[in-house]
C-alpha cells in the first residue's frame, strides 16, 4: 500500500495529479482551501481511499496544525510500503515591480505567497521525515518548483524567489540525509508550462506589471501549453522511476 499527500489537489496541476492517483490500492490525502467534488465522486466509484481536507496553507497556524496532525496520521499508518508527499500548491501572486511589493495589498500577498510557496512544503516536510523516519518504508518527496526560482523574470520577484528558495530547502533536505539510513528521495521539479488557472492569470496580467505578459499570451495562442492532465501523467511517471531523485532540482522536460 502507498500513501500519498498532494497539496493543492482543488484544480490544476494538482487536481490532475490526484485524479491519476486514484485507487483501491492507495491511500489519498488531500489539502486545498476549495473542495473538488468530481475527485471525490471518482473517488467512491473506484472504492479509492480519499481524505480530503480543506485548509488555508496560507494560515500559519492552520498549516502547523495541518503539518502536526500530518505527522500523527502518518506514524499510525500500518503497511505502508512507500509514503510519498507532493508539494504542488503554489501562488504565482504578487505580481508586479519590485517597488509594489511594499504596497498595503501587496504586502499581505507577498507574506501569503512565502507562506504558501515555501513555509508550508517546509512545515509538511518536517512532519513527514519525522513521522515516516522509523517506518523502514520507501519515501519521496516531490517539490513542484518553477523554471522561475532558476532565473530572473521582471514582475515575478515573488515567485522567484519562493521557488528558488523551495530549490535550495530540497538540496537541504537532501543533504542532511546523504548517507543516512533509508534517505527520502527527494526532487524540486519545473513541470513545464501547463494550462492552468495560474496561467490564465498570468495572461491577464498587465505589460506594466509583467513585461513578459505577451510571450505568455502568444505561447497559449499557439497551443503550446501541456494540459493539467499530459503533465500530471508524465510527472507521476517520473515519479514512481528510479531517476527521481537523481538530481535534486529537475525539469521535467528533460524526461
Ligand atoms: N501552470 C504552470 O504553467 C506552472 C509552471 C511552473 C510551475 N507551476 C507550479 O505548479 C503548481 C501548481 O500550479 P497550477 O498551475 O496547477 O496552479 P492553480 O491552477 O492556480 O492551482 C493551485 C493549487 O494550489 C492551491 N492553493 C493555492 N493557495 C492555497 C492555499 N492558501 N491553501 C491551500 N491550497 C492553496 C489551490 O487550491 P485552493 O485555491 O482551493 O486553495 C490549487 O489547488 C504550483 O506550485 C505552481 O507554482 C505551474
Amino acid at each position: 500500500m502507498e500513501f500519498v499527500i498532494v497539496t493543492g489537489a482543488s484544480r490544476g496541476l494538482g487536481a490532475a495529479m490526484a485524479w491519476q492517483l486514484l485507487s483501491a490500492a492507495r491511500r489519498l490525502l488531500c489539502v486545498a482551501r476549495m473542495p473538488n467534488p468530481a475527485l471525490e465522486r471518482r473517488a467512491a466509484e473506484l472504492g479509492a481511499p480519499l481524505d480530503y481536507r480543506r485548509h488555508d496553507l496560507a494560515d500559519a497556524q492552520a498549516c502547523a496544525a495541518f503539518a502536526q496532525s500530518l505527522g500523527d496520521e502518518l506514524r499510525g499508518s500500518a503497511g505502508v510500503s512507500r509514503f510519498v508527499l507532493i508539494n504542488n500548491a503554489g501562488v504565482v501572486e504578487p505580481i508586479g515591480r519590485v517597488e509594489s511589493l511594499a504596497a498595503a495589498a501587496g504586502a499581505d500577498a507577498l507574506g501569503r505567497a512565502l507562506q504558501v510557496n515555501v513555509a508550508a512544503p517546509m512545515l509538511l516536510t518536517s512532519a513527514f521525515l519525522a513521522a515516516t523516519a522509523a517506518s523502514g518504508a520507501e519515501r519521496r518527496i516531490l517539490n513542484i518548483s518553477s523554471g522561475a526560482g532558476r532565473y530572473p523574470v521582471a514582475g515575478w520577484s515573488a515567485y522567484c524567489a519562493s521557488k528558488a528558495a523551495l530549490d535550495l530547502f530540497t538540496r537541504c533536505v537532501a543533504l542532511e540525509h546523504a548517507g543516512g539510513p533509508n534517505p527520502p528521495r527527494v526532487c524540486s521539479l519545473a513541470p513545464g508550462i501547463v494550462d492552468t488557472a495560474m496561467q490564465a492569470a498570468i495572461r491577464s496580467t498587465d505589460v506594466a506589471d509583467f513585461p513578459s505578459v505577451e510571450r505568455f499570451r502568444q505561447l497559449k495562442a499557439d497551443g503550446a501549453l501541456a494540459t493539467p492532465e499530459a503533465a500530471a501523467a508524465r510527472i507521476l511517471a517520473f515519479l514512481a522511476s528510479d531517476a527521481f531523485g537523481e538530481r535534486e532540482l529537475d525539469d521535467i522536460r528533460e524526461h
